[in-house]
Parts: structure tokens; sequence; C-alpha cells
């Protein structure tokens, strides 16, 4: 089984690229199951409804996100509509709108989200660091225990972290956290991918950061000028979101053993569009 994970989707640019590479990756990669990082899906910032069915219909099956996720015109309800298949890191304070995991049902060939024990079959975890991240979230490791509790009973075969922190650090100290105990920690949040992808000793597959899908041109995705002048001056300055193309394009593709639902591999994708 395969799947392919897209880092952060970076605004127009991002959802732009995203249309444009999907059925080629599709044809190539031929990936049963697509999910992308949506916390920059609206405008560099958040979730609306247009942008979320724009990856939706582009083949994106199930949208994970970060310290973004809240923002945005419409975040609040979509993430509370439990038919649409979107979570926001479970660590956020309690009362936040959404959920930080969910089941899902795939071997009838067809992903859905399951509604009881028996069909659990591929859970989605998102989690957020707490190293350099503006505001204070509750323990990642304690949410993390607390869901494979849950999993204990539902048993899905395949676990899924979406693991969107700051610090390389902190990021691969849970990588060796959770090693053995899902089937894949995916880094995102820096936009920036990282080289470090692996198989750890316990069978996890593991990278610090995938990288995100948006202009090439650009500082993690927003305009240059302002961002320079914002570190040179250390002033705040308003910054929009980088035009394109070229367009960046990151993602990973995981390899699942059928019997053992142990990843078997992790590959990174990565393509500049000019
Ligand atoms: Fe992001
Ligand atoms: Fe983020």
């Amino acid at each position: 089984m395969k799947i392919l994970f897209f880092g952060d989707i970076f605004g127009r640019p991002g959802r732009e690229a995203l249309l444009h590479i999907i059925p080629e990756w599709k044809a190539s990669l031929k990936p049963d199951i697509i999910i992308a990082n949506g916390e920059n899906v609206s405008h560099g910032a958040g979730l609306s409804e247009s942008s979320v069915n724009e990856i939706f219909q582009a083949g994106v099956q199930i949208i994970t996100g970060g310290n973004h996720s809240l923002e945005g015109s419409n975040a609040g309800s979509l993430l509370n509509d439990e038919h649409l298949p979107i979570v926001r890191p479970e660590n956020m304070p309690e009362g936040s709108p959404g959920r930080g995991f969910v089941y899902f049902s795939f071997s009838s060939g067809e992903l859905r989200q399951s509604h009881d024990n028996s069909d659990s079959e591929l859970l989605v975890i998102n989690l957020i660091g707490q190293t350099h991240m503006r505001f204070h979230y509750d323990s990642p490791f304690s949410a993390f225990e607390r869901i494979l509790k849950d999993a204990e009973i539902k048993k899905p075969k395949v676990i899924l972290v979406d693991w969107h922190a700051d610090a390389s650090s902190e990021k691969i100290a849970f990588g060796w956290f959770a090693d053995g105990r899902v089937t894949a920690v995916i880094g995102t949040h820096t936009h920036t991918p990282t080289a470090d992808e692996r198989i750890l000793p316990k069978g996890t597959a593991f990278i610090s950061d995938v990288g995100m899908v948006g202009p090439h041109f650009s500082v993690i995705g927003q305009e240059i000028e302002n961002n320079i002048k914002r570190v040179l001056l250390q002033a705040p300055r308003k910054v929009d979101v980088a035009s394109a193309p070229p367009y960046e394009i990151n993602a990973v593709l995981l390899d699942i053993d059928e019997i053992s639902w142990k990843a078997t591999k992790i590959e990174r994708q990565r393509k500049i569009i000019f």
C-alpha cells in the first residue's frame, strides 16, 4: 500500500501546483491514499471552504493541519464538520474546534471515515510541537499516549502522524519516542524539506520535514522583499504570498507492507516547475 503525503500547501500557488502534479504523480507513483497538510491552504494561513474544496477535488483525501489551522474564514465550521476528513493538532487547548485524530477504512477500495471499532484500518494523528511556537500547546507526548490507548481498542493496521513542529531536535526526539508504535511520523511546518528520511530501527518511517508545496522564489512561501526588511530592520512587516511560477512541490511516498503493516520505504519527492 502506498501513501503519498504532501507538505504544507501554501496559498494559491500551492493549490495550483497540487492540481498540476496530482494527475502526473497518480500515474507514476500509484498512491492508494493522498494526504496533504493544509494549514496554509487559504492565502498562506488557515482554511477556507473554497480552498479546501479545491484540494479535495484535486485528489487529496485527508487534510492535516498545524498552528494556522484555526485561521481562515470558515476554519471553525470546517474543522467541526465531522463528515470532512480534516484534522488539526490534538494537543491544542481543550475547546478548540475540530479533531486531532480520525480513523478511516480502506479495504473496500474506497477511503472512508470509520464509525465503529470493526473497520478502523487507518488512524491519522496530528500533533504540534512546543518549541519556537507562538502559542503554548499541551504536551504532544501525552496526547500521543492517550491516542494510542484508544488505538489499542480499535486496532488500526496503519497509524500515520503528521508531526507539526519547528525544531529538528524536538522532531527527531519524537520520532524515536514513536518508533515501533506507529507506521510513520511525517514532519511538517518548516516548509523546507530535510534529507533525513529513514526507517527507524523498530520500523517507523520518519522524516523531520517534508517541505511545502508553494512558490519557489519565496521565503517559506511568502514574498521575499518584505521578509528581508523584516529581518534586516528587526521590525514587523506585512508579508503576502509570493507569486509563482516557479512552483516547488515536496512530498513523501510511503510504501507499507500489507502483511506486517509496517513501512518498508519512505521516499522524498520533489519537483520544481518553471
Ligand atoms: Fe505551514
Ligand atoms: Fe505551521
